[in-house]
């Protein structure tokens, strides 16, 4: 049975999501993601990836996140990772030996890439969530602000920035890129009118830009335009273009 998604080209069969070519042929997409963040600080994220739109996505087997503490691959009884940096200078360096310990207990999935959170790093946006939920895997290396041992790079695929300001660590980069990526991972948004803007359009980054208003109809005087009262969808839609 072809259900409610074949009218956006995108269409559900048996748990799997398929897109329509223009040749009508359909292409299997993926339909779950795997999120693996490596961190010193697992608590912090456990809190976030376990509430709200990720919860909800984990349990409906859509997206699984997973944290891994780097500080179980410490090779010495006070569970440290970082040291000074050799040279001299400020701050602590992560150590490249837990990190790469840790990377080689992560079970890889075939279409999977491993991302080191850093200020340096390309900077973030929809173009490459997009491109990352075509994957069946994101492996994120939490940084810290004072420095990762050069020698990760060669563990790494890409360095990628959130923003261009300096956070203590790469933790809330890994949330954000994980939450902008799983509400692209097909069934995780609600409906299917989400997906086909979100997903599917193939326009630019695709976010409302009109003024949404909901109860109540005034308030404190400013009221809420008439034509979204009408319910003439017609002019709403022609209203909602113009504003
Ligand atoms: N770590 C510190 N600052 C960061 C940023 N802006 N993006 C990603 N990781 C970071």
């Amino acid at each position: 049975m072809l259900n409610k998604f074949s009218f956006c080209g995108l269409m559900e069969f048996k748990r799997k999501y398929y897109v329509g070519t223009r040749r009508g042929a359909y292409l299997q997409i993926n339909n779950f993601m795997k999120f693996d963040i490596i961190t010193i600080f697992p608590d912090i994220l456990d809190s976030y990836i376990n509430e709200s739109i990720l919860k909800r996505a984990q349990k409906s087997k859509k997206i699984k996140i997973q944290t891994h503490d780097i500080r179980k691959f410490s090779k010495n009884k006070h569970k440290t990772v970082d040291d000074t940096p050799y040279g001299g200078g400020p701050g602590m360096v992560l150590m490249v030996e837990p990190i790469y310990k840790c990377l080689k207990s992560i079970k890889k999935k075939r279409k999977s890439k491993i991302i080191l959170l850093d200020p340096a790093g390309k900077q973030f946006n929809q173009k490459m969530a997009q491109r990352y939920a075509n994957l069946d895997q994101l492996i994120f290396i939490c940084g810290r602000y004072e420095g990762v041992d050069a020698r990760v790079d060669k563990l790494i695929n890409e360095k990628v920035s959130i923003g261009p300001y300096v956070l203590s660590g790469g933790e809330l980069g890994a949330a954000v890129i994980t939450e902008a990526v799983a509400r692209l991972v097909p069934g995780v948004l609600g409906s299917a009118e989400s997906l086909q803007y979100e997903t599917f359009s193939g326009k630019k980054a695709d976010v409302i830009e009109y003024p949404q208003y909901t109860r109540p109809e005034n308030f404190k005087g400013q009221k809420v335009p008439k034509i979204l009262l009408s319910g003439n969808h017609k002019e709403i839609e022609g209203w909602r273009k113009n504003n």
